[in-house]
């Protein structure tokens, strides 16, 4: 059985003027440890379609199920721990709470699952090492820059040992060295632990780096 099948998803959404379809009928059929790269024009529905299938956005019709249950018939609480337990977000915008150091950005995810104590401090770290920012454990994110809330943001999304990362424009604001590190290690997340990618980025050289490189299109998904 396929991890995620979104099942002709699409979603309208109800504004002063016309109606907009920004995701029309889309299915795909995700396996455990797929790379997915998603390009497409600005407004194309790529942020829509990522925020359906992380449980954020209710399909206008349609459905997708997560290892076999509609995410969207599931009880409030479950789709919170859907969201939480199964999902690493990177948002398109870092998103990161100015009023927590990045250590505290870090430990949010967590809060609403508690392991021993201890370990999630130490999760953090190692994360915080693998995109190079230890030295930046104790500032407050305003203190960083750009591209350095962007790695915080990227680590906090691995906080939770997620099945699947949904990654909107991760390394937007990144030089090209460590744009080419972070690919690095989501290839190593991907390769070691099986965690599934879907990943929208304008770097079309970076999509050509993924197992399955899809185009959004005016609402719809091709096959590049
Ligand atoms: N909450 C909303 N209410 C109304 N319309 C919306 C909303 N969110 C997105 N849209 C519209 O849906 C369409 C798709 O938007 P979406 O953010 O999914 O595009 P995108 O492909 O992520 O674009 P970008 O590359 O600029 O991030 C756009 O026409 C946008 O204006
Ligand atoms: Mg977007």
């Amino acid at each position: 059985m396929p991890q995620i099948i979104v099942e002709n998803i699409t979603k309208t959404y109800l504004v002063d003027t016309a109606p907009i379809d920004a995701v029309r009928s889309v299915s795909m059929r995700i396996e455990k440890g797929d790379f997915i790269s998603i390009v497409g024009h600005s407004g194309s529905g790529k942020t829509t379609l990522l925020s359906m299938i992380g449980g954020i956005t209710r399909p206008s019709s349609g459905k997708i199920l997560f290892e076999g249950e509609d995410i969207y018939e599931l009880a409030s609480d479950r789709v919170s721990e859907y969201r939480c337990e199964k999902i690493g977000f990177m948002f398109q915008f870092a998103s990161l709470l100015p009023i927590l150091t990045v250590k505290e950005n870090l430990l949010l995810p967590t809060v609403f699952r508690p392991r021993p104590a201890g370990r999630e401090a130490a999760k953090a770290e190692e994360l915080l090492h693998l995109v190079g920012l230890t030295e930046k454990i104790n500032v407050y994110p305003a203190q960083l820059s750009g591209g350095q809330q962007r790695r915080v943001a990227i680590a906090r999304a691995f906080m939770n040992d997620p099945a699947l990362v949904l990654a909107d424009e991760p390394t937007g604001d990144l030089d090209e060295e460590t744009e080419g590190d972070m690919m690095r290690f989501f290839k190593t997340m991907n390769e070691s632990k099986g965690v599934t990618f879907i990943m929208v980025t304008h770097n079309t050289d970076l999509a050509k780096q993924t197992k399955q490189h899809l185009r959004m299109n005016q609402g719809t998904l091709q096959t590049v």
